[in-house]
């Protein structure tokens, strides 16, 4: 496989081809030229940032610093980072989107976006589609592994976490046109089979035509299984030979599995279905046939060692190996993600492998991605591809600051809980007349879209990593920086627009925009680093990145929108147009978060 080295970003760069939305890309091809006229020795990459509120500017250049500290011994013409910077200045070249540049304090070149370019591009992505805003990435295929709840056991919040947080990443980098394979590694395999195969054989013995719901709850029935594997010793030998058959390939063992999976599987895609999210089931079960043979080629490269009684691979700077083998000969879930890695690497040829689980895997993941950079199947640099990352993320917390749970259960049933949200958004549409207002359709669709919505951005507004409180209350209030109220600022941006009886394609053709007023230019200038945002979402996998955009293009709006007149103005055309981008913007924000936008409130 061939190795490729990123430059100027960490971990990913935009492809040298054009990059039309992605204003920090156009700028750096800029400057670059004027820092390969400035010092072409040093060969410089451009360091091109969003301008902090405290200096004056729309971007900031920031390499007058460090270029200063490299040439100050053979270029004495430049005697401060001052005098580097007004260089960097004087040598970029003229361009339609920059209005004017200003040197500041060490150097720091302050660039200026003309207002005329900013609107044309906006204007460019409403009459071409916002398509023509997608980053482009230099990854292919990347896996997203997400979800991956186990059979026959909950399927808990820290699951559900993983697949809003995993298909959010999945939709962006898709729409970064990356080809990506959403894989559900469901635990379908391992030593809990034996256990849960001889139970359904004592407590149905004609388990094979029993319909799906029979067996009832498939936790209870994982829990009364373990406590008799526990309590029963006739009954634990039984259960390990299970193991054994299984996994020999024995028809009634094989069968009884595969009834196993189907019932937790139909429990798992009611849980997807209410979310609309979309992946592909390779289950554990999958890599199992490739372990054999991945153990035996890392032996070969001398990797394996014993280490009382298992196969283990050491790995530099952690005191315990990772196991491989178990001491009674078994695989684990180190051998099976090896070989899952290995498939992803040769089979799918995938770039880029995103993992979505709790932080408390950390180690695991962290020891078999070092076990595969020493096996020279990922290279050992930190910005090389192939590449493996962890998305790893934090607690869900109920209102007492504990893990989440139910008054009465100690777990909590991922589809009741999805249903409440919509049953109280239902009910807060009712309260608000819209049960005699609306269809009785329209007021399920937008229940549900305001509902799971809710949740799902509760989610993703925080920092993964942190652990963030349960609260249906403040998820659905319609008030701060909640799902709710961004999805009705985008219904009464539709709405102003039908109410303006402007027909907006017709605008479209023959309008202009014209960001006069300094709130419309705060407000076209948001829309426009859309490209760049989106691309550090995917590039730091933090969505929450982009709910921050959202959040703030909303609250751009609300200033714009307070502050110019829009409807029976002089500027109306431009302002239904302004609008209107910024409806289109919050509809792919609320598309790559997994949420439906409503139109009307
Ligand atoms: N089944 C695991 C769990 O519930 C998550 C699997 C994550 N994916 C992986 N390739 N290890 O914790």
């Amino acid at each position: 496989r061939r190795f490729i080295s990123t430059t100027t970003n960490p971990t990913i760069t935009p492809m040298e081809e054009d990059n039309p939305g992605h204003v920090k890309y156009q700028l750096s091809k800029l400057l670059k030229v004027s820092l390969d006229t400035v010092a072409p020795e040093l060969n410089l990459e451009p360091l091109v940032t969003i301008c902090p509120a405290k200096f004056p500017g729309d971007y900031q250049c920031n390499n007058a610093m460090s270029a200063w500290k490299l040439i100050k011994g053979t270029r004495p013409e430049f005697r401060s980072p001052n005098a580097v910077g007004q260089a960097i200045k004087d040598n970029v070249p003229a361009s339609e989107m920059i209005e004017s540049c200003t040197v500041a304090g060490a150097g720091f070149v302050n660039i200026f976006l003309s207002s005329k370019w900013v609107a044309q591009s906006i204007q460019k992505m409403l009459t071409k589609g916002i398509k023509i805003w997608a980053p482009k990435l230099q990854v292919t295929t990347a896996v997203v592994d997400f979800s991956s709840p186990n059979i026959a056991k909950e399927m808990h919040v820290g699951h559900l976490r993983s697949t809003i947080i995993g298909d959010t990443l999945a939709r962006m980098l898709e729409f970064s046109n990356v080809k990506v394979l959403r894989r559900n590694h469901v635990g379908d395999w391992g030593t809990q089979f034996g256990m849960l195969i001889e139970y359904l054989f004592d407590e149905f013995p004609n388990w094979e035509d029993l319909g799906e719901q029979a067996i009832g709850d498939l936790q209870a029935f994982y829990k009364s299984s373990k406590q008799r594997f526990d309590d029963d010793p006739v009954f634990k030998e039984r259960a390990q030979k299970a193991v054994v058959l299984l996994q020999g390939g024995e028809d009634k063992y094989r069968k009884a599995w595969t009834k196993i999976c189907e019932i937790s599987r139909r429990e798992f895609n009611q849980v997807y279905q209410r979310l609309a999210v979309d992946l592909e089931e390779k289950g554990e079960s999958f890599y199992n046939p490739y372990i054999s043979e991945v153990l035996a080629s890392l032996s070969n490269q001398g990797l394996i060692e014993d280490s009382e009684g298992a196969r283990v691979i050491f790995i530099e700077g952690k005191n315990i190996p990772l196991i491989v083998v178990k001491s009674d000969g078994g695989f684990n879930y180190a051998s099976t993600d090896l070989s899952a890695l290995w498939y992803r690497l040769n089979e799918e040829k995938a770039d880029w492998i995103i993992y979505v689980t709790d932080v408390g895997q950390s180690l695991h993941f962290d020891m078999f991605f070092s076990a595969a950079k020493r096996a020279g199947w990922l290279p050992a640099g930190e910005n090389l591809y192939p590449k493996t990352s962890h998305v790893g993320f934090g607690l869900v917390l109920g209102d007492d600051g504990k893990r989440f749970r139910t008054r009465s259960s100690e777990v909590v049933r991922l589809v009741d809980l999805l249903d409440e949200a919509k049953t109280r958004s239902k009910a807060a549409l009712v309260e608000r007349g819209k049960a005699t207002e609306w269809t009785a359709e329209e007021l399920e669709q937008t229940a549900e879209a305001v509902g799971y919505g809710a949740v799902k951005y509760a989610d993703l507004k925080n920092n993964r990593l942190t652990n963030y409180t349960f609260n249906f209350d403040q998820m659905l209030s319609d008030k701060g920086n909640t799902a709710v109220y961004l999805l009705y600022a985008h219904a009464r941006i539709c709405s102003i627009i039908r109410k303006s009886g402007k027909d907006i394609e017709e605008l479209k053709k023959t309008g202009i925009i014209v960001l006069d007023h300094a709130d419309e230019r705060v407000l076209g200038l948001h829309l426009l680093q859309f490209a760049e945002i989106v691309e550090d979402a995917c590039t730091n996998l933090l969505p929450n990145t982009l709910c921050e955009y959202l959040y703030n293009l909303s609250e751009n709006f609300t200033r714009f929108y307070t502050n110019c007149q829009v409807v029976g103005s002089a500027e109306e055309t431009s302002r239904l147009l302004l609008s209107e981008a910024t409806a289109v913007v919050m509809r792919k924000c609320f598309f790559l978060l997994g949420i439906t936008p409503v139109y009307k409130i």
